[in-house]
């Protein structure tokens, strides 16, 4: 007997046809933040929406660099995390797209600032304070005190002591710079960053390194992140942090749409996801302490809040924009980077 499928089975099983030989939905992501978060993201995205994601972690510089190199034929879809001033950078060059999020009322001031700044090319994700970290066991045996301020840094008791990050490929290092520029003035902050080069062991490639090289003992002081010290303090390691006495810097924690992405729908989809106050709430399971920028995601108790120390003034729009940090950046190379070691 000649048996016949219902017609209505016919007709969606040829509606599936063409979806079994379509290509799942990609993305490539480059993260700026710590590998961990980088991971957790990536994870809970995937989960979430079976899109099949490709993440590398690199410095803010180092990706600022890379998507400027690709800006012709980009292979990045989404920029997440990393300091806010090349974020800027890339948004006045025109690396980036222009996106309004429709969550973007539900964001923390200095988050919606970010986005004006840039003509709605990047967004804040995160903000998080400077700072000065020590070991007070590798300081106790060489029997000198703890830094307090900026200007403890070019004690000469540090010397070989201190590590911070190369400002040409770490987000944090130029944020150091900005800071100490808008501290103290251009020319005297190059003054300070000379005489801190005698104490400086060695130029990191990314910002959180002086953080984990105190926590191994292999250095006594490090500036970076406040909230990349306390992950190591919390996580059990002998590192103190410091909020230096003349005031601090902050960074503005970014996320931008590369421009021309392949993957723009896939992009879209991840940027909305990352603004989510329950996905900014699972940083700290990974570890990170960063003030999240959404007003209902909740702030980790130990996270180093902006207003319980001295800030800056911090002029993102300045030393985000493209004649500063490629000026700022290039003065390193030639009067500090240069110098003997
Ligand atoms: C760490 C911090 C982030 C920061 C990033 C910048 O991951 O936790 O808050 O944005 O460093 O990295 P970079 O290597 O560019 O200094």
């Amino acid at each position: 007997m000649k048996r016949q499928l219902p017609r209505h089975l016919v007709l969606s099983s040829l509606l599936l046809l063409p979806l079994a030989g379509q290509a799942a939905e990609r993305l490539n992501v480059l993260c700026a933040a710590d590998s961990e978060w980088c991971e957790l993201m990536r994870n809970a995205f995937v989960k979430e929406t079976q899109v099949e994601v490709s993440m590398v972690r690199k410095s803010s510089g180092e990706i600022f660099a890379q998507i400027r190199a690709e800006a012709s034929n980009p292979k990045t879809d989404i920029w997440w995390a990393g300091t806010g001033d090349p974020h800027l950078q890339a948004a006045g060059d025109g690396f980036t797209e222009v996106y309004k999020s429709p969550q973007l009322d539900q964001l923390q001031p200095w988050a919606q600032k970010q986005a004006e700044n840039s003509g709605y090319r990047t967004v804040g994700i995160y903000a998080g304070l400077l700072g000065i970290g020590y070991n007070p066991e590798v300081l106790k045996q060489k029997n000198v005190p703890a830094p307090k301020c900026w200007k403890d840094l070019i004690n000469p008791a540090y010397k070989g002591e201190v590590q911070i990050a190369n400002p040409n490929s770490s987000g944090t290092a130029y944020t150091t710079i900005a800071t100490l520029v808008q501290l103290q003035g251009e020319n005297e902050a190059f003054a300070f960053m000379k005489k801190m080069n005698d104490n400086v062991s060695q130029y990191t490639k990314s910002g959180s390194a002086p953080a984990k090289a105190l926590a191994r003992g292999e250095t006594a002081v490090g500036v970076t992140f406040q909230h990349d010290l306390l992950k190591e303090a919390i996580a059990g390691f002998p590192v103190s942090v410091v909020s230096p006495c003349e005031g601090t810097g902050y960074e503005i924690g970014s996320m931008s749409i590369v421009k021309g992405a392949k993957n723009m729908a896939a992009a879209k989809r991840f940027y909305e996801f990352a603004l989510r106050p329950e996905v900014q709430s699972l940083a700290v399971k990974a570890g990170s302490f960063q003030v999240p920028s959404n007003k209902t995601a909740s702030i980790p108790p130990q996270a180093p809040r902006l207003e319980s120390v001295k800030t800056i003034n911090y002029d993102f729009a300045k030393y985000g924009s493209d004649e500063v940090r490629r000026r700022l950046l290039k003065r390193w190379d030639d009067e500090i980077f240069s110098l003997p070691r």
